[in-house]
């Protein structure tokens, strides 16, 4: 029975996975190597419950049970205990696969181990493990108190028991679950990125400003919004990531990242995370 799950990494997306465990009734133990980050953490799920209450769709009690669910450290040594594992640390290789290692050697050796990733390869990750069988990718989406998908994402060792339960935690939080197989990007970024890499190369070859392309693709094609706004939101340097993971994995030049991008990146215009990007904030 899963009762603590450990989330690592308290960003945009670890804070929204702790808070929607704590919500359905788990133990949450949410850690980030930067101590600073925790708090962050801390007052944006505070600050997203909140919006529930107001929102009539949680009452004051279940917040407070929510919070009370909720402990922060910066020792990952701290899920020893863990019963379920999701990983939401930088979009590296490198030091998901150095995570995973650390992982594997301290927590329970039934425990499934999760990433977040956006497209790094599970197959990966379970390799540098020595239960590749219970590391799966549980790909939440942005912001994920509100969104409901999962894309489940089964590594070529990955066990149907290990997917099976994992579905059943995604359900458990209300989630809706999709299968994807281990390609770069799976299914979510492989027909996003392009997408939005299209609408910076258009930025950058003065097709249209931001707002003309933003707009185009909101009330032309019904987007909710628009590529670029998209783009802020999720973090111009994750964007960059998981092209560069698109384009070393296919190979095909089409998922090449945009130079302007690279160079917003390199400046420091991360989007709505560093209040700069394609718009101010
Ligand atoms: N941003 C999105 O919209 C989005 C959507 C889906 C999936 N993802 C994926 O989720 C993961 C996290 O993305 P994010 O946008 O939350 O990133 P972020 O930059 O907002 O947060 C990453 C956090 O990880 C911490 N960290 C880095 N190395 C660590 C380590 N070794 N141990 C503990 N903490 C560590 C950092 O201090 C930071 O707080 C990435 O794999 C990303 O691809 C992002």
């Amino acid at each position: 029975m899963i009762k603590t799950v450990g989330v690592i990494g308290a960003g945009t997306m670890g804070n929204g996975i702790a808070q929607v465990f704590a919500q359905s009734g788990f133990s949450v133990r949410l850690v980030d190597v930067a101590a600073p980050m925790l708090d962050r953490a801390r007052g944006a799920i505070e600050k997203s419950l909140g919006k529930f209450v107001e929102k009539g769709k949680l009452t004051a009690a279940d917040r407070d049970a929510a919070m009370e669910l909720l402990s922060t450290t910066t020792a990952v040594d701290d899920l020893a205990d863990a019963d379920y594992v999701i990983e939401a640390i930088v979009e590296n290789a490198d030091a998901k696969c150095a995570l995973f290692k650390r992982l594997d050697a301290i927590t329970q050796p039934d425990v499934i181990l999760a990433s977040n990733t956006s497209s790094i390869s599970i197959t990966v990750l379970g390799a540098a493990t020595t239960r590749p069988d219970k590391v799966l990718g549980m790909h939440f989406m942005n912001p994920v108190p509100l969104m409901t998908l999962v894309e489940m994402i089964r590594g070529q060792a990955t066990s149907p028991d290990s997917m099976r339960i994992a579905f059943e935690r995604s359900v458990r939080l209300g989630k809706t679950p999709v299968e994807a197989a281990d390609y770069p990007g799976f299914i979510a970024n492989r027909i996003l990125m392009p997408m939005i890499n299209e609408a910076i190369y258009a930025v950058m070859e003065g097709v249209g400003t931001p707002e003309a392309i933003d707009t185009v693709m909101k009330l032309g094609m019904n987007h909710p919004m628009g590529p670029l706004t998209l783009a802020d939101f999720i973090g111009l340097d994750v964007c960059l990531a998981i092209l560069n993971v698109l384009h070393d994995g296919l190979g095909d030049p089409k998922y090449r990242p945009c130079p302007l991008l690279r160079r917003m990146v390199a400046a420091g215009h991360l989007g709505r995370k560093s209040g700069r990007g394609f718009y101010a904030y």
